[in-house]
């Protein structure tokens, strides 16, 4: 067990606080706040207990220089506005003059600091610039799953330099997708979809002996499907993972583990919109036709099978979600999980975004802040900012 937020001192302190504020933005607006708000449970609890805050976050990917469009700035100000108290920001996240804001906060402050990622000793975890990270505060929280992945300084390097447990967001994903992965309750279904099946691989191989049924859709199912000899048209399918995908259903057939394909498709003659499209069986897909979609037969079979599942992992789209026509197969998966008594859990980016569409999210038990950390995570790989966290 790691540690928690509740079991280091803070009262006072002045806390370190890694959070994941990398948020879409356009022209200077934050398009979607959601990251900004799970980590709210935890900022409050340090102003309940009267700490000094220093919150240091990425955003984007600017290899080391420093991107004004991609400044953390926009962020502080919202931050404010949604504790309804001033966020101060520092223009950058070492240096002495953060030091001096840093120092001079009172008890009850927020500091946010600038993109850690405006400096490239971030991604190479170097120990010079995670200590002058480390050396603003006098405990640190990781309360960043979406970058728990990545071993870089402000996520892993200031632990060699201060005492760091998990914040409340961290501890919820641990809790969820971490006991998932690691002690699941049964029946336990998995539902994976997603363009790729070489994207998916690790998280198939790792889920496979755990999950009583694995329901596979978006575009790796016609991997499975063509690797079976039937003719998928136009789709897209991988060749090269034919063998593999044959050894998985082998695999699936020696666990007793449910591997379930679709037994229909929504075919288009093109990718996009406005194609026309029809309904066809799985082994009836004719030539210049691809699969879009899973089907209504597909959709009601996958339905069936969550219906009676404790526990629920959902990770990528049933189709081609962002295409309306193609959106109904995941629409409907992403009711059935909603609709399910069991825990449900979804993550990455593409079924979160399906489920936030939906209007279902408060029905699902823990959707992932994180995209890559959480299929890494699934996958049963240690996660580097976990990993680091002191014991209990
Ligand atoms: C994410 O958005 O998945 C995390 O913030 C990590 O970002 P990265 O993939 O740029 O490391």
């Amino acid at each position: 067990m790691k540690k928690t937020i509740e079991q280091v001192p803070v009262d006072g302190k002045t806390v370190y606080v890694r959070v994941d504020f990398n948020v879409p933005l356009k022209e200077g607006q934050i398009t979607d706040d959601t990251r900004i708000r799970a980590t709210l449970p935890t900022i409050k609890y340090l102003l309940q207990h009267k700490a000094k805050i220093i919150l240091a976050s990425h955003l984007g990917r600017p290899k080391g220089e420093r991107k004004m469009e991609i400044s953390l700035a926009p962020v502080a100000k919202h931050l404010s506005q949604l504790l309804g108290q001033p966020v101060q920001f520092a223009n950058d996240c070492i240096g002495n003059e953060v030091k001096a804001q840093a120092k001079a906060l009172k008890k009850g402050d927020i500091l946010l600091l600038e993109n850690v990622r405006f400096h490239k000793e971030e991604e190479k975890n170097a120990p010079a610039f995670a200590k002058e990270l480390a050396s603003l505060a006098d405990v640190a929280i990781n309360d960043a799953f979406g970058v728990s992945h990545r071993a870089h300084a402000s996520v892993v390097g200031v632990a060699k330099f201060l005492p760091m447990a998990a914040g409340y967001l961290l501890e919820k994903e641990i809790a969820y997708i971490g006991q998932a992965v690691a002690h699941p309750d049964h029946p336990f279904a998995a539902i994976i979809g997603g363009a790729k099946v070489s994207d998916k691989i690790e998280v198939i191989s790792n889920l496979l002996p755990k999950v009583d049924v694995l329901l596979i859709g978006g575009g790796m199912a016609n991997t499975f499907i063509a690797a079976q000899g039937y003719s998928m048209g136009t789709s897209l399918v991988e060749e090269d993972k034919f063998e593999l995908a044959r050894q998985l259903l082998a695999k699936a057939k020696e666990e007793h583990t449910t591997l379930a394909l679709p037994v229909d498709f929504v075919v288009a003659k093109e990718f996009k919109d406005e194609a026309d499209y029809k309904i066809v069986a799985f082994d009836a897909v004719e030539d210049g036709w691809m699969a879009l979609d899973i089907g209504p037969k597909t959709i009601e079979k996958y339905t069936d099978l969550l219906a009676p599942m404790k526990l629920i992992v959902w990770n990528g789209p049933m189709g081609v979600f962002e295409m309306d026509h193609f959106a109904v197969g995941t629409n409907q998966i992403a009711k059935a999980v909603a609709q399910s008594r069991g825990t449900t859990i979804v993550g990455g980016g593409d079924s979160v975004a399906a489920i936030e569409k939906s209007g279902l999210a408060d029905k699902i038990s823990h959707i992932s802040t994180g995209g890559g950390a959480s299929l890494e995570y699934l996958e049963g790989k240690v996660l580097p900012g976990i990993d680091v966290l002191e014991e209990a």
